[in-house]
């Protein structure tokens, strides 16, 4: 029996989506880790930022997406990578239950990793509002109780002006954010490692590396994600050539293209979707 995506026969997909243009940061691992896979990525442009957006917007908007990516015939997705934390945090468990098959791997703020990296066992969060309110972020933090102390930063209009590629009020957010999160640097009770938890802020690591010194570590979770997918796909592509990328974006293409040149260095023509 045949099976899509297995090698030599017609190759599937994985589908990647993101409120934005921040799920990029997690494609450019994915492509890293898995350069022969075809990948379609959707920027749900048109309804960012998601993270100050109550919890039925996201899900809704989640489905709308992980559904789009399924059911289009040109497309029909192999596996799903939800490249944003909020929409994980709200939605993962719901989109498994729609469907089971369908291997679906979220993102969650780099807390493990983190405690494993710092020295002085002091972390700053930055994260969206809804990624810190949620039940799942909870979840992971109650599990590493007793392990580090963590300081949890919700960064207001953060993803936004990234998205809008604002500069001046880029530096001045996290100006802001990282001095309400504490001191930084080496010393015991200074915080040493930054979770970047937003999959739109590594786009901000210079501005954030800047204010914070160059001793202390941001930590994200780009490379998580893309070797969690690789683990979990049970058909990899092997063609020997190079994956395709489709970007497709509800919102402004001109700006999906201008970040995917930007961060990804790719030139792909965005098409605008009206889901
Ligand atoms: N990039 C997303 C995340 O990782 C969401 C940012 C937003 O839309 O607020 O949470």
């Amino acid at each position: 029996m045949t099976q899509p995506g297995l090698i030599g026969q017609v190759k599937r997909p994985i589908g990647v989506f993101d409120s934005g243009v921040g799920g990029l940061s997690i494609l450019k691992a994915l492509r890293t880790e898995l350069p022969f896979e075809d990948f379609v990525y959707v920027a749900d442009s048109g309804y960012a930022p998601y993270g100050e957006r109550d919890e039925g917007f996201v899900i809704t908007r989640s489905r709308t997406i992980a559904r789009y990516l399924q059911d289009h015939d040109r497309l029909s997705i192999k596996a799903l990578v939800i490249a944003c934390n909020t929409a994980t945090a709200a939605a993962v468990h719901l989109l498994r239950e729609d469907d089971p098959a369908l291997p679906i791997i979220g993102v969650e703020p780099a807390l493990k990793p983190a405690v494993a990296l710092s020295h002085t066992k002091r972390i700053g969060v930055m994260a969206t509002r809804g990624t810190l309110a949620s039940r799942k972020f909870k979840a992971l933090r109650d599990s590493l109780a007793g392990q580090a102390e963590f300081i949890c930063q919700p960064c207001d209009g953060l993803a936004d002006a990234i998205e809008r590629d604002e500069t001046s009020k880029i530096i001045a957010l996290c100006a802001d954010y990282t001095g309400a999160i504490g001191q930084f640097g080496l010393k015991k009770d200074q915080i040493d490692t930054l979770v970047l938890g937003c999959t739109h802020y590594p786009f901000a690591s210079h501005h954030l590396q800047t204010l914070v010194g160059p001793e202390v570590r941001l930590v994200d979770n780009g490379e998580p994600v893309a070797r969690q997918t690789r683990r979990v796909l049970p058909l990899l592509a092997n063609s020997g050539q190079l994956g395709k990328l489709v970007l497709l974006s509800t919102g402004n293409p001109d700006a999906l293209q201008a970040a995917a040149k930007r961060w990804l260095d790719v030139n792909v023509n965005v098409q605008r979707l009206t889901s």
